[in-house]
């Protein structure tokens, strides 16, 4: 083991994989995405070069949002399998030296979960103050104006016992009252649950909400909504979200996971940079990886780029681990947000940066987010304001992995349709192709993870233009690397003032650059991506 190897964690040296488990692969004809699916696949996954794999919730659930609405914590959902299931998941991931995450919904349960529904049983029930339950303002209506992320009010009237319940979500996902510090300790007993068996850690879905202003102000309009955006976006959610006492709760959280050994957090934060840099905590004690998805919410331009990653690095806590992701089951796939070309030079910026990079399943192929006929729509998010166009559907279609029927995912009707193009579009037909997009991430993971300047070295901009972008990567003792990228579809000029260099490019989202000798000047096609090794 070498000296970067000692000094970083596996969770800073890896590769991260999302898998949403409904579309990954099913194992027993029933058209949805199961446990022994995804053991089926693990082999896929080692050899691309998976550190660790993140799976979506696989709870019981009523799946008003598919998963993300947990009626037990510490349960398997049948759809997806049992326990025994799991725990053969766990071991076959171990087995392959790789990493199991699990997604933790702390913020709220389903409203079928016991608690809730002792909770609502009756205003004296010892769990009432497990959720929050407000009285309804004088008039009858609802406490604050506080929305809801799926459309409306955040309140729910209970008629049984005449008060309002809050929930960020779904009205089926209630949200838990986390200043109780019983809730607190249940949550912490359901991270034990796993950790005792041994997962290596969780992702831990919204954490900016899981505190509210506990005065319930109302928050402020939002001056720059447009009639196209989320109904939730009318108001900026500072009274319901991000409040300050989030940090101790996380802070309780990680000291839950270092009492075992060496397991990690990321948290699902969307704010801006200078608030998701606080979610490291205190010394580095809070999230050990607080989910930053710029790449995803910056315009797909250089110079924005350029600046956005700088941004970042300046504001990383000294110690604070940065990460990177392209797209998520929440978001537009990375394909269909800047096309199949600008994607490859994507994925070259993804695996190339400083940090731990998550990769969505199906990116490695160039899937595409798939149109779903409207009678098709199953997200609550596209059905609740159906005429926004906010279905998540088309990001989680099911996986394409051959030209057999259904691609492979399954020999029944599947859960969503594929992509029409499934059967030129697959691992198998990649895998064979060196110019497809998934020889592309296997060959940028190989390098990455063999090169210490490119997963643990320093970065350093070099220059950005209205075209392109380009940054070193170096780790004391080893070869230097370049990453040169052209973000537009008009070939461009490198030719740096101050940077004076000689290399061969190593990688390319052409391979035919590669071997190739440049010094001082490189001449860049539309939609190229380039990584030299530099001479020392
Ligand atoms: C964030 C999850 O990523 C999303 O899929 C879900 O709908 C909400 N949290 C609510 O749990």
């Amino acid at each position: 083991m070498n000296e970067e190897k000692k000094e970083h964690l596996w969770w800073q040296n890896g590769i991260f994989y999302q898998i949403y488990p409904r579309s990954y692969q099913d194992s027993n004809s029933d058209g949805v995405g199961d446990l022994n699916g995804i053991i089926k696949r693990l082999d896929h996954l080692k050899w691309l070069g998976i550190s660790a794999v993140w799976i979506s919730p696989i709870y019981p659930s009523p799946m008003a949002d598919f998963g993300y609405d947990i009626s037990d914590y510490t349960g398997i959902h049948p759809l997806f399998g049992s326990m025994n299931d799991f725990d053969k998941l766990l071991e076959e991931i171990h087995v392959r030296d790789m990493k199991l995450i699990l997604d933790l919904v702390p913020n709220h349960t389903s409203d079928q979960h016991p608690w809730f529904q002792e909770s609502k049983s009756s205003r004296d029930n010892p769990k009432r103050d497990w959720y929050i339950w407000h009285d309804a303002k004088p008039d009858g209506s609802e406490p604050n104006n506080w929305l809801a992320s799926f459309g409306g009010s955040a309140w729910e009237w209970d008629e049984q016992t005449q008060q309002y319940y809050y929930h960020a979500f779904l009205k089926e996902q209630p949200d838990l009252n986390w200043r109780n510090p019983e809730v607190q300790k249940a949550m912490m007993d359901v991270m034990r649950f796993w950790l005792d068996k041994g997962v290596d850690g969780f992702r831990v879905d919204v954490m900016w909400h899981m505190i509210k202003d506990n005065q319930f102000r109302d928050n402020p309009i939002n001056p720059d909504y447009e009639s196209h955006m989320a109904t939730y976006d009318q108001l900026l959610p500072v009274y319901s979200t991000d409040q300050p006492e989030v940090h101790e709760i996380v802070r309780m959280m990680r000291e839950v996971l270092d009492s075992y050994d060496e397991r990690m957090m990321i948290g699902e934060i969307y704010l801006p940079i200078q608030k998701l840099v606080t979610y490291y905590g205190v010394d580095n004690k809070g999230a050990h990886l607080p989910f930053n998805f710029m790449l995803i919410s910056t315009p797909w331009e250089a110079k924005k780029l350029a600046s956005a990653i700088d941004q970042y690095e300046g504001a990383l806590p000294e110690e604070g681990w940065p990460n990177w992701v392209l797209s998520n089951h929440d978001q537009p796939r990375i394909t269909s947000r800047v096309g199949m070309s600008q994607a490859r030079v994507a994925a070259m910026l993804l695996l190339t940066l400083r940090g731990t990079p998550t990769i969505y399943y199906g990116d490695e192929i160039g899937m595409r987010d798939v149109p779903i006929p409207f009678d098709e729509v199953q997200d609550p998010q596209g059905l609740n304001m159906p005429d926004k166009n906010l279905s998540r559907d088309p990001a989680r279609t099911p996986m394409q992995w051959d030209n057999t029927d259904n691609g492979g995912f399954t020999d029944a009707k599947p859960w969503l349709r594929l992509a029409d193009n499934f059967r030129r579009e697959n691992v198998k037909v990649q895998k064979e192709d060196t110019f497809s997009m998934l020889s592309l991430y296997k060959r940028l993971i190989e390098l990455r993870q063999q090169e210490p300047s490119l997963h643990v070295g320093d970065y350093s901009p070099i220059y950005s233009d209205n075209q392109m972008l380009a940054f070193t990567r170096h780790a004391k003792g080893h070869q230097q690397y370049m990453v040169v990228l052209n973000l537009s579809h008009r070939p461009c000029y490198f030719k740096p003032k101050h940077f004076s260099f000689k290399g061969t490019v190593v990688l390319a989202t052409f391979p035919e650059r590669e071997g190739t000798v440049y010094s001082n000047t490189i001449s860049l096609g539309g939609d190229e991506g380039i990584l030299l090794r530099l001479d020392d």
